[in-house]
């Protein structure tokens, strides 16, 4: 489907029963076209290192209040195999950016080690950051099914405010990096924060314009959450309300699933750090997938993107969904029907 720009923006802005009016058409055209069906990965945090300080995010290399972990191989192959054998169908690796060639070279071997004791019946899901297109390709081929990295915001201008201004934060590299991982035939997954500092409604049409326009086959956007540890919280009183947030990026779902009707939509956690079920209202609004965290408990807290309430990381989502007569699909691989039709 088609929307103008001017369109998605009156759509971003509804509220009360316009915003109910909108989610409950994203969610039949949802059910139409894939179903109700809600798609599992089992989320593994495995580091939360990283070499970068964007302003937003409560891992950033210069929070010296992080205690920084890094799960071995063993476990992290033990975690895979547990998700394995609970029908999860497929697994997300999740980490800060890392760029050490060991831990590059290593990693791989470690997806080809998942991939060949679970017969390729397991997708493995990477969101590792940016990585040469010669990592993308090497990962890609040891393993490696789809990628999910956001572009975070569409206007260069708001991506230099909410990073600092050098050669690791660079927008036409985190452009280019999309490229690479389409190029060496990941599934490819984007998306953006919603109601960042300095965004306008304009700005949150064009990141959905800029998802349809670049044909990603998954995505996950959240709403922006202030982290007292990081330099944005200055900003704090300068974004919409926490309530206007979690509309907004509800609306954002809805409107992309309009937009791009067979794609993968992630419903994110972040959704749940602004309402109890948050990520409930995201599969209503038209996302088709979960990401249930199997993370060793021990390190949740030292997860913190945002500020979280742990019990967040710990609820059990797909049984509230099946309150909602959701089809949760253990045991499926859940790829996106759009990387099937585009190939
Ligand atoms: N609020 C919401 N989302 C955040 N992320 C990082 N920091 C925050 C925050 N403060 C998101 C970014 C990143 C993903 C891993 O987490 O979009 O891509
Ligand atoms: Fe690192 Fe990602 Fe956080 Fe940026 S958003 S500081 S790259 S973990």
């Amino acid at each position: 489907m088609s929307i103008s720009k001017q369109e998605i923006i009156e759509l971003l802005n509804t509220e009360n029963s316009q915003a109910q009016e909108l989610r409950k058409k994203a969610y039949k055209i949802k059910s139409d076209t894939i179903g109700k069906n809600v798609y599992l990965r089992a989320l593994i945090e495995f580091t939360n290192a990283c070499e970068k300080d964007c302003y937003y995010c409560g891992l950033r290399k210069s929070n010296a209040d992080v205690k920084r972990y890094l799960l071995s191989e063993d476990e992290i192959f033990d975690l895979a195999m547990f998700a394995h054998e609970n029908k999860f169908g497929s697994i997300a690796l999740q980490s800060g950016e890392v760029l050490d060639k060991n831990y590059v070279k290593n990693f791989g071997k470690l997806l080809a080690k998942i991939k060949q004791k679970t017969n390729n019946n397991l997708r493995i899901v990477l969101s590792c950051g940016e990585q040469s297109k010669e990592v993308y390709k090497h990962w890609r081929e040891c393993g490696g099914d789809r990628y999910l990295l956001r572009i975070e915001t569409t206007n260069p201008k708001i991506y230099e405010k909410i990073h600092p201004n050098d050669d690791k934060h660079n927008f036409q590299a985190r452009l280019d990096c999309l490229q690479h991982l389409r190029d060496v035939g990941f599934q490819v997954g984007s998306g953006m924060m919603v109601g960042l500092p300095y965004q306008n409604l304009e700005d949150i049409a064009d990141d959905l314009l800029f998802l349809k326009e670049f044909d990603i086959d998954m995505c996950g956007l959240g709403p922006f959450i202030e982290h007292s540890k990081t330099p944005l919280y200055e900003k704090r009183n300068e974004i919409p309300s926490r309530d206007k947030r979690l509309q907004l990026a509800l609306n954002s779902v809805a409107i992309l699933r309009m937009l791009m009707p067979d794609i993968n939509i992630a419903s994110a956690t972040s959704l749940d750090a602004l309402a109890k079920n948050g990520r409930e209202q995201g599969i209503l609004a038209g996302a088709n997938v979960i990401m249930p965290n199997i993370t060793p408990e021990r390190c949740r807290e030292s997860y913190n993107l945002y500020e979280r309430n742990i019990a967040i990381t710990k609820k059990n989502v797909a049984k509230e969904l099946e309150k909602f007569g959701e089809q949760v699909c253990w045991g499926k691989f859940g790829d996106s029907q759009h990387y099937r039709n585009r190939k």
